[in-house]
């Protein structure tokens, strides 16, 4: 079968003929019918971040496609079901696992990074956390839920309780973010998006925030918004991982509010826990989601509350995989798709 091979920091992804793989006795082989493009690859490709499997490996951990062969052991999947295979599978014993939070899995394995993922005709993985795609909803649009749409549901349902009248401010509206705005939005929340990018707020606009804020037209985007929310926010989301705008975040909060850290910050932040105590505020941290929301997030999607088309910006077949890379450097879109067929 044909893949995408990364050999190693700063060289292109090689497309080559590899041999097909075989499930084990619980798992499937999937022929993917398309894979997102994530920045987390770059960090690999660009950045020198080490994948946990040495290459040659290949990358891609939002594919989804249709399964093909069955492992003797597999009992919730057929051959030519169509599924969302998540980024990340779980061990299922772990405490965590036990405790109904796979998402944080005491040995969780990441598609692309410590197993062979989906920038290739087939993938083989574990059979257990797949979902299910009704035949109406084209593969194209799970490959963008899989990781870009399940990440800020688990933010803004299971970890930050969004209600309906909550006021949020959402900081950072690119793969991430722009669905937080868009899930807490369908919550019944009253959005405030910040980006620095205009083109971004337009869309953050269009999928539901009330209010956007270009944080470069103001000294002081947080003052800003605590003026504009009489005080501040209930709830504030940081989907960019900087340590001033997680600041920033912090400093729309009203008292008793909540900071929600979803973007991957490496630094180390100075933080005066003062407020944290005298004004009860709170700060949680949300990592990916739990195998369970998928087929709740397959329905929001089936049943036309998400708005997915308007997330992809481009497609590309497989063998220009480097030059789908090079859009994603570019900053230009939101989610980009390797198609392999369809
Ligand atoms: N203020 C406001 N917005 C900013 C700023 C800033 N200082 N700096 C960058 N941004 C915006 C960008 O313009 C972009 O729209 O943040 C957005 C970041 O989006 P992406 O680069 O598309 O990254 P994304 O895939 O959304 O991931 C964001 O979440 O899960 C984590 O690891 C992931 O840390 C990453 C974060």
């Amino acid at each position: 079968m044909k893949a995408a091979i990364f050999y190693g920091p700063n060289q292109k992804l090689r497309i080559e003929e590899v041999s097909e793989p075989v499930p084990s006795d619980n798992e499937v082989v999937v022929k993917v019918v398309a894979c997102g493009l994530c920045h987390t690859d770059l960090h690999y490709i660009d950045h020198g971040v080490p994948t946990f499997k040495k290459p040659p490996l290949i990358l891609g951990h939002e594919p989804a496609g249709i399964v093909y062969k069955v492992g003797r052991g597999v009992r919730n999947l057929k051959e030519g079901d169509r599924v969302l295979i998540p980024a990340v599978f779980s061990c299922g014993s772990c405490r965590a696992c036990r405790t109904g939070r796979e998402n944080i899995c005491d040995t969780m394995v990441m598609l692309g990074n410590n197993i062979d993922g989906g920038y290739a005709e087939n993938v083989v993985v574990p059979a257990k956390d797949l979902a299910i795609v009704p035949e109406d909803i084209p593969l194209s649009e799970i490959a963008v839920v899989a990781d870009a749409v399940s990440t800020p549901f688990h933010a803004v349902v299971n970890r930050a309780k969004v209600k309906a009248g909550d006021v949020i401010s959402v900081f950072g509206c690119g793969g991430v973010g722009i669905n937080i705005v868009q899930i807490a939005s369908i919550v019944g929340a009253k959005v405030i998006a910040v980006d620095i990018v205009d083109s971004k707020l337009e869309k953050a606009k269009k999928l539901g925030a009330s209010i956007t804020l270009n944080a470069n037209n103001y000294d002081n985007v947080a003052k800003e918004i605590r003026k504009l929310t009489d005080g501040g926010v209930d709830i504030a989301f940081e989907a960019i991982g900087n340590p001033k705008t997680l600041q920033n975040a912090f400093d729309t909060l009203r008292r008793g509010g909540t900071l929600c850290v979803v973007g991957y910050c490496s630094q180390k932040l100075e933080w005066s826990f003062t407020k944290v105590m005298y004004y009860e505020m709170q700060i949680i941290g949300s990592l990916g989601c739990r195998p369970v929301d998928y087929p709740k997030i397959i329905n929001l999607v089936k049943e036309n509350k998400l708005n997915i088309k308007e997330l992809i910006s481009a497609k590309f077949p497989l063998d220009k995989i480097n030059e789908a890379f090079d859009f994603l450097r570019s900053g230009e879109g939101l989610r980009t798709i390797i198609m392999m067929s369809g």
